[in-house]
């Protein structure tokens, strides 16, 4: 690869600070990683398993936040069924590569053969059996086996790349709260901007836009959604119940659990759909997917009974009342119209909601949209226009499903720059 020669320091422009600590010249890399989470910590230990001196930065005291957190302290760290089609990209070809080259079997292997005992839940989602302390701590000494350092609560105020001078000399210059740091491959790994308060910034995002690699747009994602306040009132009066839904937007369902909150709806199909669902455009619900209802409410047409005591065969009691007297389907069946039981079978199996919008970055699961990957090689997450440059995992233009995908996207993608580097 010819790398274009500079003829002076070229700051890539990310000063943070104006006042920096006295820096001291440190030795150099042959790669630094910002960002000590699920993608950084991969690319840090396949970088130094290849014998590459590798220094990790993060600028959090608690390292690994993110992982110990997950999937209910038990980290749903992938799923069997891992596929291309479970990421949503304005790339979406991108991710195979990398996908192939370290699948979610290579994971597990690694799982096992560290001891740690897992389980399948449900929809091929793997989970430690005791906690995700057992992933962090096996990530942490594969690093440390291989010498590659892990430093925490380190600040880096500045990124420059420097002239280069030969094809080992160093490429970037970090100025930071430990000094300055130089290495040959600087790889971002500094995740998406969900959960501010555990250490998420848009540092990544921030130093492509300042290299004019383009960041599609970002906003939250699987995140339980807001409504208006009539669907709101409806919601909260039935709060914490949940049941099994298909839940659609456009041409893409999922059928998994709907939870009613205080605020609007939540539940892993909720999730789900929020990374499709617009901003001002309606999702639609059905609330008894395989089931056939208007020949469900056919067969019971000439009961005595209330519409919402025959819905409750079918349904939760508490949410067969609320949609009934929802659609003013409140005496018995006999008694009641077509129009009326026309309108609650439609509520029942299309029923569309506008959300107001969703719980931001503080409940979101993952960013939607990130580092643009028609600017990265698939095959190494390195930037086409600077050398030694890679962006891996959540700070991408990669969103995967719920259920493990964003943790298979951080391994493979690891992987795959620290093969790059
Ligand atoms: P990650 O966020 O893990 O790491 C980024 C690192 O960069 C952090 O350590 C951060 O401190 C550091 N950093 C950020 N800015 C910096 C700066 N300016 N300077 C230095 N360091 C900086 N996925 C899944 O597959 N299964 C699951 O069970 C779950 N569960 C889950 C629960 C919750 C509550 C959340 C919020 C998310 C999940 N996820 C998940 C998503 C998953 O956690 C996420 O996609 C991966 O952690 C992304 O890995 P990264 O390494 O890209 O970023």
């Amino acid at each position: 690869m010819t790398e274009p020669r500079t003829s002076a320091r070229n700051t890539l422009s990310l000063k943070t600070a104006p006042t920096l600590k006295p820096v001291r010249k440190g030795q150099s890399e042959d790669v630094i990683v910002i960002g000590a989470g699920a993608a950084g910590l991969m690319a840090a230990m396949t970088a130094a398993e290849r014998g590459k001196s590798v220094l990790v930065l993060d600028h959090a005291s608690k390292l690994c936040e993110k992982i110990r957190i997950s999937g209910g302290g038990r980290c749903n760290f992938t799923n069997i069924h891992c596929a291309p089609h479970n990421f949503l990209s304005d790339n979406p070809r991108f991710v195979r590569p990398a996908l192939k080259a370290y699948t979610q079997r290579d994971f597990l292997k690694l799982v096992e053969s560290h001891n740690i005992a897992w389980h399948e839940k449900t929809l091929g989602q793997l989970f430690c059996d005791h906690s995700a302390n057992d992933i962090i701590d096996m990530l942490l000494e594969r690093c440390s086996s291989k010498g590659a350092r892990v430093l925490g609560q380190t600040t880096i105020t500045a990124v420059r790349s420097l002239p280069v001078q030969d094809e080992n000399s160093p490429r970037f210059e970090l100025e930071t709260s430990d000094g300055l740091k130089s290495c040959r491959n600087l790889v971002v790994a500094t995740g998406g901007l969900s959960i501010p308060k555990i250490g998420a910034t848009n540092f990544g995002h921030r130093l492509a836009q300042n290299l004019n690699i383009p960041v599609t747009p970002l906003r939250p994602a699987l995140v339980p959604l807001v409504l208006q306040e009539d669907d709101k009132e409806f919601c909260k009066a039935i709060s914490g119940l949940s049941l099994p839904v298909r839940t659609s937007a456009g041409k893409q369902s999922f059928e998994e659990a709907l939870l009613f909150t205080h605020r609007g709806l939540s539940g892993p199909s909720i999730l789900q759909i929020s990374s499709y669902w617009q901003p001002g455009g309606s999702i639609r619900i059905n609330l008894l997917p395989g089931e056939d209802i208007p020949a469900l409410m056919a067969a019971d047409r000439q009961s005595k009974k209330n519409v919402s005591s025959i819905l409750s065969n079918h349904l939760p009691n508490r949410l067969a009342k609320a949609m009934a007297d929802k659609h003013s389907a409140t005496g018995s069946m006999t008694e009641t119209g077509k129009k009326t039981l026309n309108s609650l079978i439609e509520g029942l199996s299309n029923w569309q909601l506008t959300p107001a919008g969703d719980e931001g970055y503080n409940k979101a699961e993952v960013t939607l949209g990130g580092v643009d990957t028609r600017s990265l090689d698939p095959a190494t997450m390195e930037c086409r226009d600077h050398p030694g440059l890679f962006f891996i995992g959540e700070v991408t233009d990669v969103t995967g499903h719920l259920g493990g995908h964003n943790f298979q996207w951080a391994w493979s993608s690891g992987f795959a720059a620290g093969l790059g580097v």
